[in-house]
């Protein structure tokens, strides 16, 4: 067996665009060793049997990492870097969760949106960025949900202080009477402008820190269908429209996309040759995120929130 060069780490590379990305990487080069992040031991274990078998590279492996809970994430940083795999070139921070079922929160009393698409990339990005080669690089998916100037069907994010964004009851009272569906809706878009805000603030530390890592933040753009599980927690009618109807819309709407279609554009951005630090890409192209994304005091809150909250320095 060849042994492959360099690793990627991909979160929620069990399904949907993570699954769809990992095989476009595979696929490219057994010099790439992927290894899918997966909360569920069976799923991720699934999904290398079939990324093997449909891209011939045998470099692939699965490791359990449930970012709802900080000790699994320690736990995975533990384990993977004590592994026998090739140096880390990449981590792609994909997985994301969104409920529409009322507040959730993770095992460490954390609100689970943000905790699980803030928090915990937050944590596995800060404990592995001593592994990560020079040159290398970290990938933070957002989605233009964040942005209001698009039109994508999804209320505009409501950022407050982190303290209150990760307080499940102080969360509640801040969204007060809307419906649970709402709240899910809003904990989403504020987490993905959480998202930029990191990718930000992490470029900032890394050029500070005169390390040549690259970073980007991507948005796939809206994938209905049975492709994305991203409408999970939703009712049976309305998880009908994601898989039936809205995909139908990709041939008018070019903000409509396929977890096939983005995961090709996520892989390249991951293999492009070179690639201009801390800029956001929709889907092949960079563009500009939201005004609000770029307020440098709500970056420098959250990061410095977060190292406290997590017990890291806030110096990389
Ligand atoms: N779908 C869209 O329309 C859309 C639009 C814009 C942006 N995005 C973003 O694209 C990314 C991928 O979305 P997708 O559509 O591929 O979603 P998906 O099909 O629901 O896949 C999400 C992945 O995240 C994993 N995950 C959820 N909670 C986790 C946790 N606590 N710990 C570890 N892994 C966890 C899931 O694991 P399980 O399989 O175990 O549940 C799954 O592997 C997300 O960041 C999402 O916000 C999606």
């Amino acid at each position: 067996m060849k042994k492959a060069a360099r690793t990627m780490i991909i979160t929620g590379g069990n399904t949907g665009l993570g699954f769809e990305t990992a095989k476009v990487i595979a696929k490219s080069s057994a010099d790439w060793h992927v290894v899918i992040a997966s909360r569920n031991q069976q799923k991720g274990e699934e999904a290398v049997r079939a990324l093997i078998q449909s891209t011939n590279n045998p470099n692939i492996s699965a490791m359990i990492l449930d970012l709802s809970s900080t000790t699994s994430i320690n736990h995975f940083a533990e384990q993977f870097i004590e592994a026998d795999v090739p140096p880390l070139y990449a981590i792609v921070c994909n997985a994301g969760a969104g409920f529409a079922k009322g507040t959730q929160e993770t095992e460490d009393g954390v609100e689970a949106t943000f905790g699980v698409n803030h928090l915990g990339h937050f944590l596995l990005v800060r404990l592995l960025l001593n592994q990560v080669e020079e040159q290398g690089r970290i990938i933070i998916v957002s989605s233009d949900t964040h942005d209001p100037s698009k039109k994508t069907g999804m209320p505009s994010p409501r950022y407050t202080s982190p303290s209150i964004l990760a307080d499940p009851a102080a969360s509640d009272q801040f969204l007060g009477n809307l419906s649970d569906l709402s709240k899910g809706q809003l904990r989403y878009t504020t987490t993905k402008l959480c998202n930029l805000y990191f990718t930000y603030e992490l470029t900032y530390r890394i050029q500070q820190a005169k390390r040549s890592i690259s970073t980007a933040a991507f948005n796939p753009g809206m994938m209905p269908g049975k492709g994305s599980a991203l409408t999970r927690d939703y009712k049976p009618f309305q998880r009908f429209i994601w898989n039936n109807i809205l995909p139908m819309l990709r041939f008018v709407h070019p903000g409509i996309r396929s977890t096939r279609q983005s995961g090709k554009d996520l892989a390249n951005l991951i293999m492009m040759d070179s690639m201009n630090s801390g800029a956001y890409w929709d889907g092949p192209k960079q563009i500009p995120s939201s005004d609000e994304s770029y307020n440098k005091e709500r970056a420098v809150e959250l990061w410095n929130w977060s190292s406290r909250k997590l017990g890291l320095p806030k110096d990389i």
